[in-house]
């Protein structure tokens, strides 16, 4: 069928399985282009299919040859209706991975379940052995815990105090005023249940009592920290309680690797369009005047260069890691700039709907969401007919 973009809220509930292919052509190319990274040789990427976990899977596969094991949670294609992007993005990954000749396989599950945790490890133990490098990239509103079965939600809300701030609709461009209600205790509760640590905690203890973690294996998870005006909202809210337990958690994780000489990192990211960073009201705003000053400045990254980076320039630099004072890695540093933050804060005070297009890059904003789906890239020709039925061959 003829596919096109169809918007409902923060979401587009189609997706376009050549624009997806396209796109993951073109994160394949841009790791190339840089050459090879002495990283990883098997390693297992947990939210493979979209945002930060998709592009690090590309960068072990095609900057250091790696076979790869994806887990996700995405929608297959019915009749008449479009899979959802990561599905397709992992489709095709997964047929460029072929034709390189490297191994990859998917898993399209809850990873937050006992069950898709053990399907796992019985495919590594099957295929590789063992792993060397495990990513932890979950972006989730909810989670259904193992052990007493009861579904967490997580919210997005300040603590202590209602937070009221500037927003963009980044559809309309309209700015506006937006006011959020502090949450209660349970809030944050459910919050650190979805986003924090417990579960990455969950899959190391697993994997390591399985005997498929190899000796010095290593594991990442992503953290984001940003700007003074997203702190109420953002990394003093209830998703910052997350954010904070899953940054201790690397360091239990770390003591219960000792006997592989394992070690477990948080990396703080940059801020990108991706589907989870949309949702979250105030960074849409933020996120259109940061790329407009760092695409001037020419160190606007997407998630492929970030990731790239992380792993050539921290990761697998033969030297050790160099983390920040509480043990993080900091790829987020292009973004936190003190001269890139001030500008930002800046033009925050005066942002309007009216100047927004001008002082910000609200272009840029749509068309890197519109690209999450697969649509309006380069080189696919939206006329023809696609088929949106195409499947992953030997998807578990
Ligand atoms: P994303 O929404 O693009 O990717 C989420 C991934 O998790 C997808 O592969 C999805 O299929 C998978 N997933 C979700 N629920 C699942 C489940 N129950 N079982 C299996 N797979 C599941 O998100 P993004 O932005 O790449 O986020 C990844 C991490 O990076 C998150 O921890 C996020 O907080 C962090 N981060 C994001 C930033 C941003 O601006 N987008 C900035 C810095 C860090
Ligand atoms: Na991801």
């Amino acid at each position: 069928m003829i596919i096109e973009p169809r918007m409902r809220g923060f979401i587009c509930l189609t997706s376009h399985p050549k624009g997806c292919e396209q796109n993951v052509l073109n994160q394949i190319d841009y790791v190339k282009s840089q050459g090879k990274i002495a990283g990883a040789k098997k390693v297992l990427v947990i939210g493979a299919s979209t945002g930060f976990g998709l592009a690090s899977r590309i960068t072990s596969a095609f900057g250091s040859d790696a076979a790869t094991i994806g887990v996700f949670f995405e929608k297959a294609p019915a009749a008449g209706k479009t899979a959802s992007p990561g599905y397709y993005n992992s489709l095709a990954f997964e047929a460029a991975a072929g034709r390189a000749g490297l191994y990859a396989k998917s898993i399209n599950g809850d990873a937050f379940s006992n069950e898709v945790k053990s399907q796992t490890i019985d495919l590594i133990k099957a295929d590789l052995g063992q792993i060397d490098l495990v990513i932890y990239s979950l972006a989730s509103p909810v989670r259904q815990h193992p052990v007493s079965g009861v579904l967490h939600r997580s919210v997005l809300k300040p603590i202590g105090d209602t937070f009221s701030d500037k927003t963009v609709d980044f559809h309309t461009g309209i700015v506006s005023e937006v006011t959020i209600t502090p949450c209660n205790d349970e809030d944050i509760e459910n919050t650190v249940a979805v986003m924090g640590g417990e579960d990455w905690q969950m899959w190391m203890d697993a994997l390591l009592n399985a005997g498929v973690l190899a000796d010095g294996a290593m594991t990442v998870a992503y953290s984001y920290i940003g700007p003074k005006v997203t702190e109420p909202v953002y990394r003093k809210g209830t998703i910052g309680m997350a954010k904070d337990h899953l940054e201790s958690t690397a360091f239990k994780i770390t003591e219960g690797l000792a006997n592989i000489g394992g070690k477990a990192f948080v990396s703080v990211n940059k801020a990108l369009v991706t589907q989870a960073s949309s949702a979250i009201p105030v960074i849409p705003l933020y996120i259109s005047l940061l790329y407009k000053i760092m695409k001037a400045k020419g160190t606007h990254e997407g998630c492929i260069e970030q990731i790239q980076r992380l792993f050539s320039a921290r990761l697998y630099t033969n030297g050790t890691i160099p983390v920040d004072e509480k043990g993080r890695i900091r790829i987020d540093d292009w973004e936190m700039d003190e001269a890139v933050q001030k500008e930002v804060a800046e033009l925050w005070k005066g942002a309007t709907t009216e100047n927004l297009p001008g002082i910000g890059d609200l272009n840029g904003y749509k068309s890197d969401f519109l690209n999450l789906f697969g649509f309006g890239i380069d080189g696919v020709d939206y006329a023809a007919e696609a088929n949106e039925l195409v499947e992953i061959p030997g998807l578990i």
